[in-house]
């Protein structure tokens, strides 16, 4: 597993892969890996020849109050974890590298960004969508893979990808999650005993409002009000939002009429979890 920490150098080196006819995926991380990590590395190792892990942890995607400095970070567990997975090559630039002084570009997604995660965090997709489009500059990939974890994420790149024209297939893996259910996330970390216990009832208040989904419930509200009312009973949760929306535009939907994602964004302890379920129609 070869290590490139320098932009300049991974782009000579994607040239020469693609020159001699390799098919590369980019899977891009902010590193302290995890099981969710591994099945989008394994997703990309069985479509290319190359594999290239990006680990950077992305300042411009962090608002003011947010966890950028106390985010975890382990490079040498990061680098067994990526070697045990079959990564040919890790990139981990350096911020100064991704943005050095001077930096004043940014590329901008405007209508799925407004909601969910774009209401609770001013800033953040513009921050996700300019550095992916730079490692996208940087590894050349065919293909990206990335979860369905960050849903809305996925939505905002797959526009990028389609407006900007970049010719990579955009590839979406399923969330990987716990055996209690708790979706994995590198932000997990943050909780404590009982806080990691009390976590589990981001996913099981999904799961109940998807139950009632499927008995036949298509009022947002009703599977909302389900959704709060199993947060509600936490006393360490704080609900920062549950919502219905089209899979699609990322707008609110009232009656489900068509594919609809329920997300949720809750905060435990110091940790602002997130997690959704798709209800097919
Ligand atoms: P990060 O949170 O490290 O996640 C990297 C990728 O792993 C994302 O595509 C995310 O959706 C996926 N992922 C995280 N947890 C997952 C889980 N439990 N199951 C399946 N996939 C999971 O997302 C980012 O980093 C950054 O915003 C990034 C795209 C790297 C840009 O900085």
């Amino acid at each position: 597993m070869e290590v490139i920490s320098h932009s300049n150098q991974m782009r000579r080196t994607a040239d020469a892969l693609r020159a001699s006819g390799k098919k590369i995926a980019l899977v891009p991380t902010m590193g302290y890996l995890h099981d969710g990590h591994v099945s989008l590395i394994r997703c990309a190792r069985k479509q290319a020849d190359v594999v290239i892990v990006s680990l950077f942890v992305n300042p411009l995607q962090f608002g003011p109050n947010e966890d950028f400095t106390t985010y975890p970070r382990d490079f040498d567990r990061d680098a067994a974890l990526m070697e045990g997975a079959g990564v040919d090559i890790v990139f981990a630039p350096m911020v100064e590298d991704m943005y050095p002084p001077g930096f004043q570009t940014s590329v901008v997604v405007h209508h799925v960004t407004k909601n969910l995660c774009g209401l609770s965090r001013p800033g953040h997709f513009e921050g996700v969508t300019t550095v992916v489009a730079k490692l996208f500059l940087c590894t050349k990939p065919h293909l990206a893979v990335f979860g369905e974890k960050d849903f809305q994420q996925l939505v905002v790149i797959q526009r990028m990808v389609k407006d900007l024209g970049f010719d990579i297939q955009i590839i979406a893996a399923p969330i990987v999650r716990e055996p209690d259910g708790l979706a994995m996330s590198s932000r997990n970390a943050y909780l404590n005993l009982e806080e990691r216990k009390a976590a589990v009832c981001l996913s099981q208040s999904l799961f109940e409002a998807q139950k009632l989904f499927t008995d036949g419930q298509r009022t947002a509200a009703l599977l909302i009000d389900a959704a709060r009312k199993r947060i509600a009973a936490e006393p360490l949760a704080r609900i920062d939002y549950i919502k219905i929306c089209d899979t699609e535009t990322l707008e609110d939907i009232v009656t489900i009429t068509r594919d609809a994602v329920m997300a949720i964004a809750v905060f435990i302890g110091k940790a602002r979890l997130i997690d959704n379920i798709v209800l097919h129609v």
